[in-house]
This record gives C-alpha cells, sequence and structure tokens, in this order.
C-alpha cells in the first residue's frame, strides 16, 4: 500500500526551487512551481547527479552537470544528452506540509 510522507514545510521551499529529500535509504527532488509541488527521483538518468543542486525554470528541472533537462509533471527527459525519463512520485500540500505518496517497501527493494 502508497503511504505519504512528510517532506517539509510548504515554505520551506521557495517559489520555482527544489529540494533534495532522503528517505528509507532513496533519494528524490521535491519541487515547488506556482505554489504547486512535484516529485522525482533525485538523481539524474544520465549520470546520477543530484538534480537538486540543478535550476527550476516553469516546470523544467536542469541537472547541474551537463545540463540535461526534465519536465517534472511528468519526468519526461526533454533531450540530449538524457533520453530515460526520471520517475515521477505524487505530491500535494496538506495542512502546510509538503508530501509525497511512496511506495511501501516490497519484497524487491
Ligand atoms: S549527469 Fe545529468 S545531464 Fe549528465
Amino acid at each position: 500500500m502508497n503511504h505519504w510522507t512528510d517532506v517539509c514545510a510548504l515554505d520551506a521551499i521557495d517559489d520555482e526551487d527544489v529540494l533534495r529529500f532522503d528517505h528509507a535509504g532513496k533519494t528524490y527532488a521535491v519541487y515547488r512551481v506556482e505554489d504547486r509541488v512535484y516529485a522525482t527521483d533525485g538523481l539524474c538518468t544520465h549520470e546520477k547527479i543530484h538534480l537538486a543542486d540543478g535550476l527550476v525554470m516553469d516546470h523544467v528541472i536542469e541537472c547541474p552537470k551537463h545540463n540535461g533537462r526534465f519536465d517534472i509533471r511528468d519526468g519526461r527527459a526533454l533531450g540530449a544528452p538524457v533520453c530515460v525519463n526520471l520517475r515521477t512520485w505524487p505530491a500535494r500540500v496538506h495542512e502546510g506540509q509538503v508530501q509525497i505518496q511512496l511506495e511501501a517497501a516490497g519484497p524487491h527493494d
């Protein structure tokens, strides 16, 4: 079963910014754009660089290493050098807290 996990207060992420969130041995990138929140895997699919060190422009995260870009709404890789999409996670604001919905650890995790 999936469950919502607290990340931080909404105020802890500036508009058009991204925060690194480490949880249960995995790393995520959590974004705030125009008071909506989004979450993706935290590492670039090109060379496993932390995307939270990158730049958010509208709904696009630009990787800090080779400037690969992903759409944070659906994880779509937007062109070379990135060609593998990012995994996305449901995100919401609940009582002022940013939350992401993660899969409960299964037998293969
Ligand atoms: S590591 Fe992200 S674009 Fe190369």
